[in-house]
């Protein structure tokens, strides 16, 4: 293949790289909380009932903000279930998953988990048969000083300081009509705004996030958004946006130039957002919080989703393979390459449900789309630099034209980290990184990760078929640095600079 030439300057950022764009999310679904993070029977069990296995899984791969309890569920949960003595916490009927929900997990045990893992808590309130007061009782319980109903049944419940947890969404996928309580925007939008005054009145320092369009393929995609924004103005600090990807076709060069679509979709928002901004006369800028993304298209059909009125029950347990990783780089490439404007990104999920991380009794599998992160995550301090790649590509029936290699690159302190996806099926790619306004001097690490077909697997049988190896393959005179990627293959690499 002819060689891709990837050309950076130092003068040329297009951000500081938000660390929260490397959040995760964790929902009261399927095997998510109990079996995969919560499990007192487990053999790995810490005195709390955590799993230690998982927990420390989930450690490499260093999340920032995580969202709870969800996702749909959200929209039918009353935290005041999940709070006091276990034994006296009721049973409920969860009717987003068809599950029963025994609220053995809350408030309590997920700030204790978060502290425990250093998560940012991004907590979800119920705006869909939930109200505006419930959802500012949930920030006086967690974050008033005692002396008032809710901070004090906190200080009962075993913490007299207030958590002080500061980021929130104003409920989940609003624009969904699969949504509990799902309303049309402009009512959504008056239920957001109560909610988010009360909120703010309860605690000035929130950062709140509003509902934005769940999906591309909506009818009512970008004009949700912007009636929305309208509305709530600058009571709302950032706008969600979701997106799951998949390959139900079996084209695998299609599959890998998805990316195309998910830059389009954050520049999508982002102008309605400026546009917003503009019409509102705001001085206040909307960012983007990509707080659900994935690939997630082969346990999706409706016996995947639902429960059957069980708890902990196997839900949307997608099997991940080597080109589903591509694309999860792909997401975290975009989101780097956005970094003005995406805030906060939380793949969904991270345990058993759609997750990078799968169970199976006391067993415990890291799937392939578990190594990108530990690849990108010590990576990732630093400015956004636009990278100009010129090389090969082609066009994809779906997305248009792609370049071969998809990049994006960081200038962190005295380091350059660049992150190269190879989407060729079968051919290795000669890649040359020219960077300007400084120099490059010599490798300080690197990773690659490939295989020998976009289908691989790590399954139980067969852990460890696709992991991230030791890269050293690279060249460096003059300052220009020369390595060659296999076939379907992410680089990740860090460069000393002179
Ligand atoms: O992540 C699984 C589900 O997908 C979430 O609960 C929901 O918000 C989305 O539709």
């Amino acid at each position: 293949m002819k060689k891709t030439i990837i050309q950076l300057h130092s003068q040329y950022t297009t951000g500081t790289v938000d660390p929260r764009i490397f959040g995760g999310f964790l929902e009261h679904m399927g095997r998510a909380v109990y079996e995969g993070v919560y499990d007192p029977k487990s053999a790995h069990a810490d005195k709390n009932g955590f799993r230690t296995d998982v927990l420390n899984a989930l450690q490499n791969m260093k999340y920032t903000a995580m969202r709870y309890p969800g996702g749909n569920f959200a929209s039918g949960y009353h935290w005041i279930d999940g709070i006091g003595p276990r034994e006296k916490r009721p049973v409920m009927r969860d009717l987003a998953w068809q599950s029963l929900e025994s609220n053995q997990v809350g408030t309590d045990e997920f700030v204790h988990l978060a502290r425990k893992m250093n998560w940012t808590p991004m907590m979800t309130v119920n705006l869909g048969t939930g109200t505006p007061e419930e959802a500012r009782n949930w920030v006086e319980y967690c974050n008033s000083q005692t002396g008032s109903l809710y901070s004090n049944l906190r200080a009962a419940n075993g913490s007299s300081e207030p958590y002080d947890l500061k980021l929130w969404c104003l409920g989940n996928e609003m624009d969904g009509p699969w949504q509990l309580g799902h309303v049309p925007a402009n009512q959504y939008a008056i239920r957001a705004q109560q909610t988010a005054k009360l909120m703010k009145d309860t605690d000035p320092g929130l950062e709140l996030v509003v509902c934005g369009s769940s999906g591309i393929d909506l009818p009512t995609y970008m004009e949700w958004d912007r009636v929305v924004l309208e509305y709530i103005g600058d009571l709302a600090d950032y706008i969600s946006l979701h997106r799951y990807v998949g390959n139900p076709n079996g084209d695998s060069l299609d599959f890998l130039a998805v990316t195309n679509s998910i830059d389009k979709q954050i520049e999508e928002m982002d102008a309605v957002c400026r546009y917003v901004q503009a019409r509102n006369q705001s001085k206040k800028r909307h960012y983007l919080c990509f707080d659900e993304w994935n690939v997630w298209y082969r346990a999706r059909r409706a016996e995947h989703m639902d429960g059957r009125g069980t708890f902990a029950p196997h839900l949307i347990e997608e099997e991940y393979n080597l080109e589903d990783a591509l694309v999860i780089a792909g997401f975290l490439n975009s989101f780097i390459r956005h970094a003005d404007v995406v805030k906060i990104a939380n793949i969904a999920q991270i345990v058993n449900v759609i997750a990078p991380i799968l169970t199976r009794g006391d067993e415990m599998l890291l799937q392939t789309i578990y190594y990108p992160f530990l690849m990108y995550a010590p990576r990732r301090d630093g400015m956004a630099l636009l990278p100009i790649v010129n090389g090969p590509g082609y066009t994809s029936p779906s997305y248009g034209y792609v370049n071969n290699i998809d990049a994006s690159a960081i200038l962190g302190d005295g380091e350059l980290h660049i992150f190269t996806v190879n989407r060729s099926l079968n051919q290795s790619a000669p890649v040359e990184i020219n960077y300007g306004g400084g120099k490059i001097s010599s490798l300080k690490s690197a990773e690659l990760l490939t295989g020998d077909s976009s289908q691989t697997q790590n399954t139980f049988e067969q852990p460890g078929q696709i992991t991230n190896q030791p890269f050293k393959a690279v060249t460096i005179r003059e300052g220009i640095a020369n390595f060659e990627m296999p076939p379907l293959s992410i680089v990740a690499l860090t460069f000393n600079l002179d």
